[in-house]
């Protein structure tokens, strides 16, 4: 338990607003703070370090339990975060579970997906990295991987016979080739590779962003970027398209659900507060097509802020997603909601 909550007692009402921040090319670029993020978050607790604005972190990446990166960003940003303030595109995972809590399912992408999995309560989850294992030559690639330096083989799943029964595709996918390869056997066999023609599998993306921007100076290609590559050679190769479905911004249902948990904080700081109200909710975000877009489509009480950090370059604001404001950084658009909230 945080300090910040061992500290819990009545105070006075909640402020009626909460916030929702973007991460990749608002708060971070890579691992480094951007756009003053360190002073903006400052301002949202008191001397004490007890949080004053009820707020959190609504982002598409992932890959990493929230609880690990609750405790990871508050180092990092020198404040004190709750599992509960990581809202991440594979977050909404968790409500599958009454499907596929006790299913053989494949966990694919960057850091730990299977842990994110489990910490979800799925208990038959395998990584891709895990499951790659168990059939020799399935990548053919392999040997000229020399970052692979060993195999990871638990003997805890009955790989070779037992069929995969759903696949989540958690974070960005660090070996697209192999994943490609893999995720066609899977998905066009009924879920036995090596074997033929079968019933698809259901497959969930934890977000759909075609790009994101990370250290390099211009855009990389997200999650999206890959569903497309794996749809495009599925569909030439398979009598049947690819279905899937996609979580993450822009869907409204994350908005909503981000607002529920903004609630929650509120009333977990201030038990006080009659009739639990956040009359507006700032979304900080980087990428019109996804943080605006999807604040665009879920309403009152949203109210769009997009800085210029990342995804987003222009002067004026987005032609086709315009935010209700634009600045340069978070920490401006932290102060602009601090003087309107005054
Ligand atoms: O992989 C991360 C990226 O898809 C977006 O992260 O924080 O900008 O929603 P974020
Ligand atoms: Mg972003």
């Amino acid at each position: 338990i945080s300090r910040a909550f061992s500290n819990l007692q009545p105070k006075n009402e909640s402020p009626p607003f909460g916030i929702a921040f973007d991460i990749d090319g608002v708060i971070l670029r890579g691992h480094e703070p951007v756009g003053g993020s360190q002073l903006a978050l400052k301002r949202l607790y008191d001397d004490r370090g007890d949080l004053k604005i009820p707020f959190l972190f609504l982002t598409n990446g992932g890959g990493v339990r929230e609880s690990k990166r609750a405790y990871e960003l508050g180092e990092l940003l020198g404040v004190k975060l709750l599992p509960l303030q990581i809202v991440q595109g594979h977050s909404p995972f968790k409500e599958l579970v009454h499907r596929f809590g006790d299913k053989f399912i494949v966990a694919v992408g960057k850091g730990e997906p299977d842990a994110v999995m489990t910490e979800y309560g799925f208990k038959e989850v395998v990584s891709m990295d895990e499951y790659e294992s168990y059939f020799n030559d399935i990548d053919p690639l392999s040997q000229y991987k020399t970052w692979r330096s060993k195999q990871i083989f638990s003997n805890k799943f009955n790989a070779r016979t037992d069929k995969v029964q759903a696949v989540f595709v958690v974070s960005d996918p660090v070996d697209w080739g192999r994943d490609i390869q893999i995720l066609c056997d899977i998905l066009r066999s009924g879920g036995l590779p090596g074997t033929k023609n079968g019933h698809q599998p259901p497959l969930f993306f934890a977000n759909d962003d075609l790009e994101y921007q990370g250290v390099f100076p211009t855009e990389r290609l997200g999650m999206g970027a890959f569903r497309i590559a794996l749809e495009s050679v599925f569909n030439k190769i398979h009598h049947d398209s690819l279905k899937y479905t996609s979580f993450g911004k822009p869907n409204p249902v994350v908005f909503k659900n981000a607002e529920a948990i903004l609630k929650q904080i509120q009333s977990m700081y201030y038990p006080d507060t009659e009739g639990n109200q956040l009359k507006t909710i700032y979304m900080i975000g980087d990428n019109p097509a996804v943080d605006i877009n999807g604040v665009r489509q879920a309403g009152p009480p949203w109210f769009s802020i997009l800085t210029r950090t990342g995804v987003f370059k222009g002067k004026e604001n987005d032609f086709n997603y315009p935010a209700d404001l634009v600045v340069d950084t978070v920490e401006e658009a932290v102060d602009f909601i601090l003087k309107k909230e005054q």
